[in-house]
């Protein structure tokens, strides 16, 4: 008897301990299922963000924004950085889903494939925002809204500044273009923009269009090869800033002006493509904003208190010349 009760001594801390645990994850369900989601209850707003990685100055400038964003409005925001792949997004997701957060915010880093998981979090009662790209799930009922840029008007105003420029001029104008990642919503978009931009003039021709994935790296290699394989290169579109960075080096080492031996368009305007904006090694820059947190997070605490918003919410952008590189530069943020 004496053997059994000492025995019995942890069986009973581990049965009260358990319904502890039992009451504990009970209450939980139970805040579930009236909010939505996973809040607590000191009424806070939990969000599982995915981001697509940190490819570029933007992404950067973006992350802050989001973060710094949840912090100032109390928003407990749970990060993963995706390192620019879409299974580690679906997968973070998923987690997401299981902790049963409020809401879910990601920024894909491809358009299509989404359907699944997004119906996964739909089927879990936890409302999705798309912030910087969309995807291209017919079933719009999957997510809540939209937030970010239009990246075809990017493509199309970096077009049309070059078809203005080239007014007039004689012969081919040879145009390289260093596209975002594969697949990526702004890679398809902005190539789109800027092919119906410059379509109607036949001298402008596209002569090589090629992947650089939105990073420095990507840019310079890529442009190492335009370089070998093209002894004519007149233009660069590139669709973003760091991509043209890179590319300005390999530019320099091939022995070539940049800015004046070749016309440097790009897209972003984070405040190191700004400088090579305004030190003339970049001619033109459409703007793309990162500084999308606080919008974000206004969205999040309506959709969450079940208030309708708007499918599609569009971010304001304009471009810039050299000029006006020279003067934004000193109030810009990222
Ligand atoms: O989706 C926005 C794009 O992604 C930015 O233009 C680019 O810099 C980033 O990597």
């Amino acid at each position: 008897m004496g053997k059994m009760r000492t025995q019995s001594a942890p069986w009973r801390a581990a049965a009260v301990l358990a319904s502890v645990l039992l009451v504990g994850g009970v209450a939980a369900c139970g805040n579930s299922d009236t909010g939505g989601g996973g809040t607590k209850d000191d009424g806070k707003i939990t969000m599982g963000f995915s981001q697509v990685g940190a490819e570029s100055g933007w992404r950067t400038a973006n992350t802050t924004s989001i973060k710094e964003a949840a912090a100032a409005e109390g928003i407990e925001l749970k990060f993963d950085d995706a390192q620019q792949k879409q299974e580690n997004q679906i997968k973070a997701i998923r987690n997401y889903i299981q902790q049963k957060v409020d809401v879910i915010a990601f920024s894909p880093v491809v358009e299509s494939g989404w359907d699944t998981v997004l119906k996964e979090a739909k089927d879990a009662d936890i409302p999705v925002i798309l912030t910087d790209r969309s995807v291209d799930s017919a079933d719009k009922s999957l997510y809540k809204t939209f937030l970010g840029s239009d990246f075809v008007k990017e493509g199309r105003l970096a077009g049309e500044w070059l078809v203005e420029q080239k007014k007039g001029a004689s012969g081919t104008v040879n145009i390289v273009e260093l596209q975002g990642n594969t697949g990526a919503a702004p890679a398809n978009d902005r190539k789109k923009g800027f092919g119906e931009a410059i379509a109607a003039n036949p001298n402008l021709k596209i002569i090589a269009s090629q992947p650089g994935d939105f990073t420095r790296a990507g840019g310079k290699q890529v442009m190492e090869q335009f370089l070998k394989a093209n002894k004519q290169i007149d233009v660069l579109f590139a669709h973003n800033d760091d991509m043209g960075l890179g590319a300005l080096e390999a530019i320099t080492a091939a022995g070539k002006v940049p800015g004046k031996d070749i016309t440097i368009i790009t897209v972003d305007a984070v405040k190191d493509g700004m400088q090579a904006l305004a030190d003339g090694k970049f001619n033109f820059i459409a703007e793309c904003s990162p500084l999308l947190g606080p919008q974000l997070m206004d969205l999040a605490k309506k959709v969450h208190a079940g208030q309708e918003v708007p499918p599609r919410i569009e971010t304001e952008e304009t471009t810039f010349t050299t000029e006006q590189a020279k003067e934004a530069l000193p109030n810009r943020k990222y």
